[in-house]
């Protein structure tokens, strides 16, 4: 089995100021140790406001997290008011970029054609997407959460080259499960992280699919990140109000 090394981000959504970020990131660094930070990756998928500011501290104070940003719009440059491009988050040497995050598809109407066009724009300036896929309750309990799972990662990966889907990050995130404080029970989350990874195998053959990084979404806090570790196809979580705080943060990241 490929050695597929974890990572656990933090999304702050819609929080946090530049200064806030600052002290975050500073505080996180004092709380985890540089072997914890070899084990683990760890994003900061910030705000497009703070990104400049957490580039330069990254740089200056050598701080070893990834920069991620929460968005991007596929276009080069532009007339699109408000649109942030793939080659601005490239010059703030941004390393991941979240990709059809779920409030994203539901809330701002994106499309699996947007997304696949996202995560195409996002590796052609050497970034990473983190691809977000996942189920509302009503397709849990209509039985067909796995075809909506099935057909978002065909839709955003079916373009990809093979190193591409090497390196992809994807995040199984079931809607119902996102700021609730309901999580996935383990053996749901690694089913459906499994399902994620067979279908990349289908699409992209065994060699990528075993590289790629699946992670677990969805209320992930200091208390259930060890049941959720245990499944073998989970290589990570995407966290939302669990990373607001850094004491709550490096607890998950201590944990795996
Ligand atoms: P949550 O958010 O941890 O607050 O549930 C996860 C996410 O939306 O990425």
């Amino acid at each position: 089995m490929a050695e597929r090394r974890a990572i656990i981000a933090a999304n702050w959504k819609m929080y946090k100021v530049h200064t806030e970020a600052i002290q975050f990131a500073q505080k996180l660094h004092y709380l985890l140790d540089e072997d914890e930070l070899k084990r683990v990756e760890v994003p900061i998928c910030a705000p497009f406001t703070d990104l400049r500011t957490l580039q330069t501290l990254f740089d200056a104070d050598r701080l070893p997290f990834k920069l991620g940003a929460q968005d991007v719009y596929w276009e080069e440059e532009g007339a699109f008011t408000g649109e942030i491009s793939p080659r601005m988050l490239e010059a703030l040497d941004v390393d991941y970029v979240i990709c059809g995050h779920s409030e994203r598809r539901e809330l701002f109407g994106e499309t699996d054609e947007m997304v696949a066009r996202k995560v195409e724009a996002v590796f052609a300036h050497g970034m990473t997407p983190v691809l977000c896929v996942g189920e509302t309750l009503e397709e849990r309990e209509a039985g067909s959460a796995t075809e909506k799972v099935v057909r978002q990662v065909t839709a955003a990966t079916s373009d990809l080259s093979s190193t591409q889907v090497e390196g992809l990050v994807l995040a199984y995130e079931p809607i119902w499960a996102i700021g609730t404080g309901k999580t996935a029970t383990p053996d749901d989350a690694q089913e459906m992280c499994a399902t994620v990874r067979a279908q990349l195998e289908e699409m992209h053959g065994a060699g990528p699919a075993e590289k790629a990084r699946v992670q677990y979404g969805g209320s992930v806090k200091p208390g259930n990140i060890e049941m959720i570790m245990r499944g073998e196809d989970v290589d990570g979580a995407l966290v939302g109000g669990a990373s607001l705080d850094p004491e709550d943060f490096a607890r998950i990241v201590t944990a795996w």
